[in-house]
């Protein structure tokens, strides 16, 4: 499980394992991590998972747990055995289930860093209401996101939106991992709202969700050099 110090996680999502290897096989382990997540390891299951390390990624393994604490502390613990990097799990699972998976991987050396999705940014109030959560989709991340720090995880992935307002709730020692990021320029595909990679680590995001402006480019390795130049910058521009 090696950790590179770039803050850019490139999202891989292809139907067949060729083209994702293909693009893999154009950008470096230094300079990025990689996601697989719930399509991709659907098909191509664990070796997938596994030709990535042993090309030396490190791999964030997307497969949002959502079960029993049992169930769910087992599925964490065969993700820490793959030798992954990051996992996620469903904040709104409880904090029984994120407390039992945490202290399950703490068994691992190396354990993988595990982050909680609060909120999933495509349900609208009226999705959420319909389900039984009162109040805002903001008001629930927020209320998620706490009870994730208190059930000891090391994060949540969350909008770049939602970023700056819960790096000031949460503080400064919790991971905010925000997909929905495209650089100046790039197109929003079917992303609605969006920041570019300099605005989302200036609002407090740790890591950046990246696919298309990088899986898509007439040359991957250039674009992701160019986020990765970006995110130094606005780091820079911070410490000033
Ligand atoms: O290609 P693009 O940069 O839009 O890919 C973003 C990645 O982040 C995809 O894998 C998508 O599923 C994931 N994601 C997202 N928005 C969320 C949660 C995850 O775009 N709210």
């Amino acid at each position: 499980m090696s950790e590179t110090g770039s803050r850019v996680i490139v999202a891989l999502d292809f139907p067949e394992e060729q083209k994702a290897l293909q693009l893999v096989d154009q950008l470096e382990p230094s300079l990025c991590h990689l996601k697989v997540g719930k399509e991709m390891f659907t098909r191509l299951g664990p070796g997938f998972v596994e030709s990535l390390s042993v090309r030396g990624f490190a791999v964030f393994l997307d497969l949002k747990f959502h079960d029993i604490p049992n169930t769910v502390a087992a599925a964490c613990d065969a993700a820490a055995d793959l030798g992954v990097w990051m996992i996620n799990l469903h904040a709104s699972g409880g904090r029984r289930m994120m407390e039992t998976a945490r202290e399950r991987l703490e068994r691992h050396a190396q354990r993988p860093k595990l982050v909680a999705v609060t909120i999933l940014t495509s349900l609208s109030r009226e999705d959420i209401a319909e389900v039984g959560f009162h109040g805002t989709p903001a008001e629930n991340v927020f209320r998620l996101a706490h009870l994730t720090k208190s059930a000891g995880l090391d994060g949540v992935v969350c909008s770049p939106r939602e970023a700056g307002a819960i790096r000031a709730a949460v503080g400064g020692d919790f991971l905010l991992v925000t997909p929905g990021v495209r650089p100046k320029d790039a197109a929003a595909d079917d992303q609605r709202r969006v920041m570019t990679p300099g605005e989302a680590i200036a609002a407090g995001s740790s890591y950046l969700v990246v696919g298309r402006p990088i899986t898509a480019a007439a040359d991957p390795l250039a674009a992701l050099r160019q986020i990765n130049a970006d995110v130094t910058e606005s780091t820079l521009s911070a410490d000033k």
